[in-house]
């Protein structure tokens, strides 16, 4: 197999451009680093590669010179350079970096510098990224710093290397072999996440197993952690609530025990006696079946402030999960997160973080943004967006997360009034938080191109790039993501970038349009399952969540039904409180509705059910057909690949289609209009 898959937005193709070429041959002939570090050296070896793989030339070290490239923290940049930059400086974090072309004794010359040597290294990034963008190099004067603290991807890997919704082959983390077989994936994997500013892995399922908190695991974590070291990637783990019990040592895991509370301390001191950067535990509590501190009657606050307070020490965060949903209150699991964590607002110790997913159910192709945001003024909340697709068409479909997550980052939650954005609550300007964060599930595997779909890997930059700045476009990401991963011609650029973006909204009108949701076939999540109403616990059955009848079709959620709306602040819960006032793409999240109710084009609602289908359809076909017209863009098997992969999406976008309306229209009784296909 060819490696470009393997290289993902880090291909380094030669330019071509005999005149972008000498520019970027004038503008950098050598470099000089200045000062020694692990980091350091790392960003001097990117360069390295990259400058071989641009010009087929071997980058040369000078002291001085026009043309010269220098690399340096400014501690240890001369003091002339240093005054150069001196009130840009100031204006960047200690992850930031400024890349500026100065005059240095009548020579041209570049430089990168930041507070840190990560700073430098995320600079190096960046310069590389210049020319894999064909950008000019000549007057350079670039200020960037990182929005949020903590860009960690999540990693719902098993220990026996299974991997929870993961479709792209095992887990990376080859457990057996470490600590001793360090694998050259394992650097490749931190060279690709520190290219887009990712400095955070969990590196283990939030179904937690407590064996990784042993000794014999805790070393090979540690060898994990010295390869990530130099690309400033932390490494967490997750904690298994009930994992002092388990251990033998104490006979109960209540967070108020003093034992316990000990154990928990001793268990971070061991941990960071081994990796002194460890960044702290991830914790999913009380959430579908897992143990938590609920089990001993006492609350979220306790189990968290109990964790935050062994890693706080040692400088450790403690990630605390909303997603928790009981059997014991099946009225409307859309509710829960915010019923059990907003009266604890203000009262969670500050290195505790409350990680909450984008919407209030479950990683959906389209939900509002969770209520929980904005809700929490005095609460730290970390952003959770699931990058693999586990109701998305797992890696056969092609859709471009970013598209998503931009939507719910752009939504306004109106706490403070007008452009209260969800953005702002994650970045923690709009209630002045200190510690910020966004977490992504990965969709990383064993799969030679990491992520299975080709595509797979834009929404893995895509999530890296907004957790750096969660203000940037999806349209900016796909472009420069089709840039380094496949070719600069324009001719390729546009229309699959046009193709990116559209693909978001195909899959929401060919799998759930007008705010269905949650109707996908149960257990893994494949394909249609609209019938499916024989579980056990209520809100797993899709028929909890369309609740179609003769009467109509939709979840109810306002003050006649779950009330639900009451938990988003005013105008959002008063203007969605009627189907007129809103937004289509939310109708039937919030309002059951009659199947002949009209609709702003005039149609009935179950009129627009089915064309939206349809177009969900057509728009795969759309996807297909300028995918097939980009065959002189894109190496053979990369193009083949998704080409057959984007077949199958049609094959399934018709069968969504056709399976959801022969279901409905059993209740609404109407025929499928004419420009609708009849399902067979
Ligand atoms: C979903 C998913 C589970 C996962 C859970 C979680 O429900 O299907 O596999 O464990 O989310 O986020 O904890």
């Amino acid at each position: 197999f060819s490696q470009n898959d393997y290289k993902l937005w880090l291909q380094y193709d030669s330019i071509e451009d005999s005149e972008l070429k000498q520019s970027y041959l004038d503008a950098f002939k050598a470099i000089n680093v200045m000062g020694n570090s692990p980091s350091l050296d790392v960003s001097h070896k990117e360069i390295s590669k990259a400058y071989h793989s641009f010009f087929n030339e071997e980058l040369k070290t000078a002291e001085s010179g026009d043309g010269l490239l220098i690399l340096a923290n400014i501690d240890q940049l001369p003091a002339n350079m240093r005054s150069d930059v001196k009130s840009d400086i100031e204006n960047i974090n200690s992850e930031g970096y400024i890349i500026m072309s100065l005059e240095q004794n009548g020579n041209k010359v570049i430089l990168i510098t930041a507070k840190t040597d990560i700073g430098v290294l995320y600079g190096s990034f960046r310069l590389i990224k210049e020319m894999q963008l064909h950008n000019d190099l000549s007057n350079l004067a670039i200020i960037d710093s990182p929005k949020i603290q903590k860009r960690v991807l999540n990693h719902w890997d098993n220990l026996d290397r299974t991997v929870e919704r993961g479709y792209a082959g095992f887990s990376i983390w080859d457990w057996h072999l470490l600590p001793e077989l360090i694998k050259p994936e394992y650097t490749d994997y931190a060279r690709a996440n520190a290219s887009i500013g990712i400095n955070g892995t969990v590196l283990t399922n939030v179904n937690a197993n407590s064996l990784i908190l042993t000794e014999q695991y805790i070393e090979k974590v540690k060898a994990l952690a010295e390869v990530f070291r130099p690309y400033g990637i932390q490494v967490y783990l997750t904690a298994r609530f009930s994992a002092p019990l388990e251990s033998g040592d104490v006979d109960t895991a209540d967070p108020l025990n003093a034992e316990v509370r000990q154990w928990w301390k001793d268990k971070a001191d061991e941990i960071y006696a081994e990796i002194p950067d460890f960044g702290g535990f991830l914790v999913k509590a009380n959430s579908e079946g897992q143990p938590g501190p609920n089990n001993y009657d006492r609350t979220h606050v306790d189990g968290a402030n109990m964790l935050a307070e062994a890693v706080a020490p040692h400088n450790g965060i403690v990630m605390w999960r909303a997603f928790v949903y009981s059997e014991d209150d099946p009225e409307d699991r859309a509710k829960q997160a915010y019923s059990e964590f907003v009266p604890f607002d203000g009262r969670f110790k500050e290195n505790v973080l409350v990680q909450v997913k984008n919407g209030p159910i479950d990683f959906q192709p389209r939900e509002p943004f969770h209520p929980v945001f904005g809700a929490m003024p005095n609460t730290p909340l970390m952003m959770e967006f699931q990058i693999t697709q586990e109701y998305l068409g797992f890696a056969s479909h092609l859709v471009f997360l970013p598209k998503l997550f931009e939507e719910t980052l752009e939504e306004d939650t109106y706490v403070n009034g007008e452009n209260s954005t969800v953005a702002k609550v994650i970045d923690g300007s709009l209630s002045n938080k200190k510690l910020t964060g966004m977490a992504g599930v990965a969709n990383i595997g064993t799969a030679k191109n990491w992520t299975g779909h080709p595509f797979g890997q834009s929404s893995w930059y895509g999530f890296g790039r907004l957790a750096w700045d969660p203000y940037m476009s999806s349209e900016e990401i796909a472009e420069e993501w089709l840039k380094m991963t496949f070719t600069n011609e324009e001719a390729f650029i546009y229309p699959v970038t046009d193709l990116m973006i559209k693909s978001r909204e195909a899959v929401v009108k060919y799998m759930t349009p007008l705010g269905l949701h949650h109707i996908m076939d149960t257990g893994h999540h494949y394909g249609p399952g609209p019938w499916v109403s024989n579980l056990s616990r209520p809100e797993w059955n899709p028929v909890y969540y369309h609740k179609a009848d003769e009467e109509g079709i939709g979840f109810d959620r306002t003050q006649s039904g779950s009330d639900a709306l009451s938990q988003y602040a005013n105008p959002i819960a008063e203007k969605y409180s009627s189907p007129e006032t809103t937004p289509e793409k939310y109708l039937l999240w919030f309002h059951h509705l009659p199947w002949d109710y009209e609709m702003d084009n005039g149609e009935t609602l179950w009129h627009n059910l089915a064309t939206t289908y349809q177009e969900g359809v057509e728009d795969v076909e759309e996807m297909v057909d300028t995918w097939n017209n980009m065959e002189e863009y894109v190496d053979k098997e990369r193009f083949e690949k998704v080409a057959m992969l984007l077949q199958i999406q049609l094959k399934e976008s018709k069968w969504w289609r056709d399976a959801c309306l022969s279901y409905f229209q059993q209740f609404s009784g109407m025929e499928i209009p004419e420009s609708v296909p009849q399902p067979e």
